[in-house]
């Protein structure tokens, strides 16, 4: 694999391989040295030109535990505030001879420019551009329900028949469009869950069940119920009348948590807005997934990290 840009361009066979080295790589994460010689001299640079929290962290975790180099950079307080493009922040990583860039950006699209640019000659991994895609994180959450399903059996497996609900900003959302088309390829069953105004105005070629009704998608007992924050940042408009309006026909709330089918798991890719799109009992009770899917993400990191950058890159 040369780059990482999107699930879409995943087949079923490279989703699975990867979420297999990330099993490997997790069982690393349990031995006291939890450190790999597996990429030592390479260098990764985190270039990220949008706020990040976790998937910041776990790159560079991920890297270390491979015993890379790592250089983070962050739009903020970079020359990039002084109007330098792209294409020049690229070619300073390139003479500083970066073997993988991890790219966050606003824009749909940035990591797929660098990579098909000619600029510099890296393994590129998309860490979520624009409203785009966030191929890592899907990953990670297909990693954290498969392990939720089938445990320490989970490899080799697909998420066949494995139905997920997906709640919120739709429109906005680059976490949605990745597992969507993951999920989908794993042989997985989404339904989108949305005020209206938060569904793009045509889904005919999405595979997705699309629906308005949070009460009835959670009484149809999904596996999966995964809860999106309101991408805020991206919104140049009024999508719904207040928070508190959202929060009671969309928020994962005490009175539908307990409804929950007794099997189902609740996720969130993070940060969350408590008390908005989710309550604290859901955010914190058994059947949460959120602290899994932050350290699944850094064996998930480590798989895609290796498998750009380990050995000859080919191109594929
Ligand atoms: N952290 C995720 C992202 O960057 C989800 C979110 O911010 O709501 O897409
Ligand atoms: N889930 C996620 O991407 O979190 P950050 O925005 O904090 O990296």
């Amino acid at each position: 694999m040369r780059h990482l840009l999107s699930t879409k361009s995943l087949s079923r066979v490279e989703a699975i391989t990867l979420l297999d080295i990330a099993e490997d790589m997790a069982d690393v994460a349990n031995r006291e040295v939890k450190k790999l010689p597996t990429l030592r001299g390479k260098t990764v640079v985190n270039l990220f030109f949008e706020d990040s929290t976790r998937t910041r962290i776990s790159f560079e975790a991920a890297a270390k535990r491979l015993s890379a180099d790592v250089i983070n950079f962050s739009a903020k307080g970079s020359s990039v505030s002084k109007g330098e493009s792209l294409k020049d922040t690229a070619q300073t990583l390139a003479a500083m001879g970066a073997d993988g860039v991890v790219i966050r950006h606003p824009a749909s699209g940035a990591p797929q420019v660098l990579a098909g640019s000619g600029w510099i000659d890296a393994g590129i991994i998309n860490a979520g551009d624009g409203t785009h895609e966030h191929p890592t994180q899907a990953l990670l959450d297909a990693f954290t329900i498969r392990r939720r399903l089938h445990g320490t059996a989970s490899r080799g497996r697909g998420l066949d028949g494995v139905t997920v609900t997906i709640v919120g900003d739709i429109l906005h959302s680059r976490v949605a469009r990745s597992n969507l088309w993951l999920l989908d390829t794993l042989g997985a069953h989404v339904t989108f869950i949305a005020p209206p105004t938060l569904v793009p105005a045509d889904t005919s070629a999405w595979p997705a069940t699309i629906g308005y009704d949070l009460d009835a998608a959670i009484d149809a007992g999904p596996d999966v119920v995964m809860m999106l924050r309101i991408q805020a940042e991206r919104m140049n408009a009024a999508f719904f009348p207040n928070s508190r309006e959202y929060s009671r026909r969309w928020g994962l709330d005490d009175e539908r948590f307990s409804r929950l089918s007794s099997h189902s798991i609740v996720m969130h890719p993070g940060p969350m807005n408590r008390g908005l799109e989710i309550s604290s009992a859901a955010a914190d009770s058994d059947r949460s997934t959120v602290r899994e899917q932050v350290a699944n993400g850094v064996s998930v990191r480590m798989a895609a990290l290796y498998l750009l950058l380990s050995g000859d890159r080919e191109d594929s």
